[in-house]
């Protein structure tokens, strides 16, 4: 037991002694006296040689001794974070590592050139709510109700309010518009999401996207729809496009159309995206109908205006030949990415 005691104290003033100057020093020390086959675990090896009444003694200071090893350890450590850190010098000359980007999406790519394009030619970018009432989505827009041109439209209800649908067109930014601005000129493009009752499949879904045109003013005539619609169609699509309209029915615009485009897939030879026509249709559109103006207290003598409004969705799906509406709303990364260059 003396020599034990002898030994312990000795291997203490030792430990207090040392002071490891780097990581590899205090390694060695700690597998020297902490270590699995350290000198602390050998020594407490020594107890059962130890006679019974001295063994609380023996104990008590071999544990101080350990407890001297470890504090001394400890005041060292700093040294050991040193060399962890140490490891990890960043070396300024390695190439930075490549991250991903995003792309926008291609509705947002192709809505953003259609305003673009408008833009530029003074139309100011307008928005309305989504949650609309009857008012703004069809009765100012010269559809009262029980006009049959309501059920071209299946129209999702609010159950707390009958008055209130989710927009079914854009149109009703053109009532929002007219109600805030008061008098023409007016020259506003709408781009929003729409919503219909309509099963999802690859050609409907029950929510896409359009956007929507308008401009009033004094003498705005079919010729200056039809030379804007051309001039959007040749930046939209290029130089060669060409346009024919073809007459139609919408209850806000008397005369109304609808504008196809030269098939840009084939040039108009026939294709599946044209069904073999060689023309695909791309919006609707005439001019203001005099009762639209007279709900917003604009006189229809003085003013005139046109209107159209065209699927985003569609637009996208000529712009890159997406043939199936669910892709837009999938968040495919896969299909998301083949747009990064286009943004
Ligand atoms: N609102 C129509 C629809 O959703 C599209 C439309 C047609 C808008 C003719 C217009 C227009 O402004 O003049 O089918």
């Amino acid at each position: 037991m003396d020599a034990l005691k002898s030994d312990i104290a000795q291997y203490i003033d030792e430990i207090k002694a040392i002071s490891p100057a780097n990581p590899e020093e205090l390694e060695n020390f700690r597998i020297k006296y902490l270590g699995t086959k350290g000198l602390v675990k050998s020594l407490f090896g020594r107890m059962k040689d130890v006679a019974k009444e001295d063994k609380k003694e023996a104990g008590q200071l071999l544990n101080s001794l350990k407890q001297t090893a470890e504090a001394h350890y400890e005041q060292y450590a700093h040294l050991k974070e040193q060399s962890d850190n140490g490891a990890q010098t960043i070396d300024l000359s390695l190439p930075a590592k490549p991250f991903p980007i995003g792309s926008r999406h291609p509705l947002k790519i192709v809505e953003n050139k259609v305003v673009s394009i408008f833009e530029k030619l003074g139309f100011e970018v307008a928005e309305g709510p989504e949650i609309e009432d009857d008012w703004h989505n069809f009765t100012s827009l010269n559809m009262p109700e029980d006009h049959t041109a309501r059920d071209m439209q299946d129209t999702f209800y609010i159950h707390t309010n009958p008055d209130w649908i989710l927009r079914t067109h854009t149109s009703s930014v053109q009532a929002r518009v007219l109600e805030s601005k008061g008098q023409p000129p007016v020259r506003v493009i709408c781009p929003g999401r729409v919503y219909r009752n309509e099963t999802i499949s690859a050609r409907a879904h029950c929510f896409f996207h359009q956007c929507e045109g308008l401009y009033i003013d004094e003498n705005v005539s079919f010729a200056d729809l039809k030379q804007t619609l051309y001039h959007f169609v040749t930046e939209m699509f290029g130089a060669k496009t060409k346009i024919r309209f073809r007459p139609s029915y919408f209850p806000f615009t008397e005369p109304s159309a609808e504008m196809d485009i030269s098939c840009t897939v084939c040039g108009g030879s026939g294709c599946s995206l044209c069904k073999h026509t060689g023309w695909v249709e791309i919006l609707g559109c005439g001019m203001v109908h005099p009762n639209l103006l007279r709900n917003f207290n604009i006189d229809p003598e003085k003013y005139t205006g046109f209107a159209f409004g065209m699927g985003v969705e569609r637009m996208t799906q000529i712009k890159y030949q997406v043939n199936d509406l669910r892709l837009y709303s999938q968040n495919d990364l896969r299909f998301l990415r083949q747009f990064v260059s286009h943004s």
